[in-house]
């Protein structure tokens, strides 16, 4: 954060209204003076993502994302803060001086920069290779799986010959040094021997972002070997679990849903058959970074993995990992084809001809993810043993129970109960009871939640201070008839201390801001926590009356807290401890006779 003054930053947050910026991304519903609607960080079917337009922060009481305007954008557009920052002073026409970047800033960026240079270097000369004499196996190869001119060209597609370090040598003569070269995974470097390349006798796939770079590569062997592909390793450019394979070209596809297939020759198959909204994961398992990033081109994502028992397994994975991030999934069936490359290409002559008439075919009849994770649930009970099928049945009612919108649930109640010819209504009820049980813990259930949104389970005497200090920040015209009874270091939270510390000072002086605070935590955990403590649940609190009281009780256990934190700490003898008791109960007393004031406009 170091690249812009304070007042700089504090400008262009001030300039950017987080409503304005939350609300030209979701939908927002005003409540009261704070803005509510459905988290773009988890997937939900109730509002639980508020923003707050007079603290000009924001949080989700359901995952616990929050911050101010810096902290959204930088997570909703996967920016860095000085990305940011230019993307928010750009939005309202601040000028920003020339960054002023650390050394070790501008090394990296200046570090990114070259070895994005290499990459396309290199992948140009993989690209020449595979097309001219050298290249010949490669291409024969590529020929003898049915790829197009075209298709090759569209992926960039390439050859390294059986040299082991003719691109080392190549990349040198262009003046790379050994050591950004030894950086950029292209070539493994031996302090007596020399460089060598990653990748030789292989044909080359191009890994790109969305924006065309060359971020890293794949490479396969040219019939059997191992391994059969190998792909680079992560670098400062190429992280795996943020990037899918052909979500370059498929990010632009007419069609609105995404495949999503295992293989690099299943992308590029697809695509040559008029699929050229298919992508996939880098030889990594799906990640929720992948999750989200499908999220921001598409709302339904068909899954197309093998159809044998890893794919089918890949995609149990997959599912509750794409419905976490809030897309619709859909399950297509390969069979009787390995992949979607051998479905293309239709070796058995099943389709006449027609396997993309087939494919579509194929794809309307999608089974959806529920379904497909409960049919492979019924493969493991041998339904014609009662017991066994009651198991089921309950196993059933218990993967329903997960659902947490009312109406989706009963929905697909109903289709279970259709499909599998149970009694709806004695499912429903089954589905009731397990949920009253459970009443609100988290189902364990056959059906795992993906990476799940992590919903930190909180320690009672933190929520507490940090309700205490958002009642604080709602209601500032509080502060003057508590500020003898309380001070920042009665919070033992160290974050909520260090907090209380920079908001007691705001008050004092009548200059508090919340959003600003927010900015000067350095991390996104913390800017997170922050903006949490400003916006914790308060719960409905319908009057004044009720209001004021609660202040008081919550006022209490702070203190309450505070005092027993000091006991632990300390070995006070019997005198120490009784005056210590005096002046608790003191406080304690006016606490309870405090005459408070509210605005009744306040909050959020
Ligand atoms: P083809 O045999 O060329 O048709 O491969 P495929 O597209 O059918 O790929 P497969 O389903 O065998 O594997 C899916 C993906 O996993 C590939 O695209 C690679 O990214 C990765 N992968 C496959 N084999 C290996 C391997 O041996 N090592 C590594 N690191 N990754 C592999
Ligand atoms: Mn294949």
């Amino acid at each position: 954060m170091a690249f812009y003054s304070d007042e700089l930053i504090e400008e262009v947050r001030s300039a950017n209204n987080i409503v304005d910026v939350v609300g030209s991304y979701i939908s927002l519903k005003k409540k009261g003076s704070t803005y509510v609607g459905l988290c773009p960080f988890h997937n939900e079917k109730t509002g639980s993502f508020s923003v707050s337009d007079r603290k000009q922060i924001y949080h989700c009481f359901g995952c616990g994302a929050g911050g101010n305007v810096f902290t959204f954008v930088m997570n909703y557009e996967n920016m860095s803060f000085p990305e940011a920052m230019e993307f928010l002073a750009d939005r309202v026409g601040i000028k920003l001086p020339k960054r002023s970047i650390t050394d070790e800033e501008r090394q990296k960026a200046d570090k990114r920069t070259r070895i994005l240079e290499l990459n396309k270097t290199a992948a140009t000369y993989f690209y020449q290779l595979l097309r001219n004499d050298a290249g010949k196996r490669g291409m024969e190869y590529f020929k003898k799986r049915g790829l197009s001119d075209d298709i090759m060209r569209a992926f960039g597609l390439g050859y390294s010959d059986v040299h082991s370090n003719d691109l080392y040598q190549y990349l040198k003569s262009k003046g790379a040094d050994d050591a950004i070269l030894k950086e950029s995974g292209l070539v493994t470097i031996d302090e007596r021997k020399g460089g060598y390349d990653k990748f030789w006798n292989r044909v080359m796939f191009p890994i790109m972002d969305v924006h065309n770079h060359v971020i890293g590569f794949g490479g396969r062997v040219m019939g059997d070997g191992e391994p059969k592909y190998l792909n680079s390793p992560e670098t400062i450019c190429f992280d795996k679990s943020r990037n899918l394979y052909g979500l370059n070209i498929a990010r632009t596809s007419k069609r609105d849903y995404l495949l999503l297939c295992e293989g690099y020759m299943d992308v590029i198959s697809l695509h040559q058959a008029g699929f050229d909204n298919a992508v996939a994961s880098l030889g990594t398992a799906l990640t929720s970074g992948h999750a989200n990033l499908l999220k921001r081109y598409t709302k339904d994502v068909y899954i197309t993995y093998d159809s044998d028992g890893a794919g089918q397994k890949a995609a149990l994975r997959a599912i509750p990992i794409l419905r976490d991030a809030g897309l619709n999934v859909k399950v297509i069936d390969m069979k009787p084809y390995k992949d979607p490359d051998e479905f293309m290409k239709d070796g058995k002559g099943l389709f006449g001809g027609e396997s993309v008439i087939e494919y579509e075919r194929r794809i309307s009849n999608a089974e959806n993810g529920f379904f497909f994770e409960i049919g492979v649930l019924e493969s493991k009970y041998d339904l014609k043993d009662p017991g066994k099928k009651t198991e089921f049945y309950n196993e059933i009612a218990k993967c329903l129970s997960v659902f947490t919108d009312d109406m989706e649930r009963e929905n697909y109640t109903e289709a279970i109960a259709n499909r599998y010819g149970i009694d709806f209504s004695m499912l429903k009820r089954k589905v009731g009871e397990i949920l009253l049980l459970n009443d609100g813990k988290k189902v364990n259930s056959e059906l795992k939640s993906g990476t799940g949104v992590k919903i930190k389970k909180e320690d009672g005497r933190v929520v507490t201070q940090k309700i205490f200090l958002t009642m604080l920040i709602d209601h500032p015209e509080i502060f003057p008839s508590i500020k003898e009874l309380i001070e920042p270091g009665d919070f033992t939270d160290e974050l909520i201390f260090k907090v209380a510390m920079i908001v007691f000072e705001g008050l004092e002086h009548g200059n508090l801001n919340p959003a600003e605070i927010v900015s000067r935590f350095e991390t996104e955990e913390e800017q997170r926590e922050v903006a949490s403590l400003f916006q914790s649940e308060i719960g409905n609190l319908s009057s004044v009356e009720e209001f004021k009281a609660a202040v008081k009780e919550t006022l209490l256990k702070v203190k309450r807290i505070a005092s027993e934190h000091r006991k632990e700490g300390t070995n006070d003898d019997i005198r120490d401890a009784m005056e210590r008791l005096k002046k608790d109960r003191e406080i304690e007393n006016r606490i309870k006779n405090l005459n408070l004031t509210i605005n009744e406009d306040g909050g959020n």
